[in-house]
């Protein structure tokens, strides 16, 4: 089992992108510790939502959130040192776009920021198995990622028992985070399947009743 102490990171990618720090600020005033940063460059995925001036523009609205930037870029390595500059403490990379993942990663950390990997829903757990030993946090995409408010796949809950197994074989303490389409429904399905970390745009924003789907999220 994981020692760590479950999370949910809200994704502001479903708050109102013309006054994000209101969204900062339902984050804070819920006593959350994290929020989720989705920075997509229309390449990668099929969408454009803001960049590193956004985050740092954040970062002097809140000093003490950990933010948890998921780079949906097709060149993740030309921009982390932006992002980390920014003031993000996580950057997650995917793993399917044409680049150096590993030199990446060692990068990311030799910049003071913890480094995650990230894969979609069609790419096989496999992929990122040797990389597990590199790594602060893996983070398994239930949706195809591009849009907030899709359905989840549950057809991924399996690669989330098998990186909870390898992390326990190996000795390791990456966490284990689930991004799209976790809401009310879902999140348990998640932390039985074995994740420490849960992202939520829309149930989060939209949940008329905040902690509670905050406590079903941290498993409480
Ligand atoms: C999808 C993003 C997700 C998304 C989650 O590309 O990576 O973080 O905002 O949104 P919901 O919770 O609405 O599926
Ligand atoms: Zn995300």
């Amino acid at each position: 089992m994981s020692a760590h102490k479950k999370i949910l990171s809200p994704s502001i990618l479903a708050a109102d992108h013309a006054a994000l720090a209101e969204g900062l600020q339902v984050v804070v005033e819920n006593r959350l510790e994290w929020i989720h940063l989705d920075i997509m460059d229309g390449n990668f995925v099929p969408n454009i939502s803001f960049g590193p001036q956004v985050v740092k523009d954040l970062r002097k609205r809140n000093n003490t959130l950990f933010f948890d930037t998921h780079l949906m870029l097709a060149r993740p390595d030309k921009y982390i040192e932006k992002f980390i500059d920014a003031g993000s403490q996580l950057v997650t990379i995917h793993i399917e776009p044409e680049y150096d993942v590993e030199g990446t990663l060692k990068r990311i950390r030799e910049l003071g920021c913890q480094a995650g990997i990230s894969l979609n829903p069609d790419t096989p757990v496999e992929r990122i198995l040797p990389l597990l030993d590199r790594v602060d946090l893996v983070l398994v995409m239930s949706v195809f990622p591009g849009f907030g408010g899709q359905s989840f796949i549950e057809s991924v809950l399996p690669k989330i028992t098998r990186l909870a197994q390898e992390r326990e074989a190996r000795g390791l303490n990456f966490r284990i985070e689930v991004d799209g389409g976790v809401d009310s429904r879902t999140a348990p399905l998640c932390l039985e399947a074995g994740a420490d970390t849960l992202v939520a745009g829309t149930a989060f924003f939209k949940a008329a009743d905040k902690p509670a789907f905050i406590r079903l999220c941290q498993g409480e």
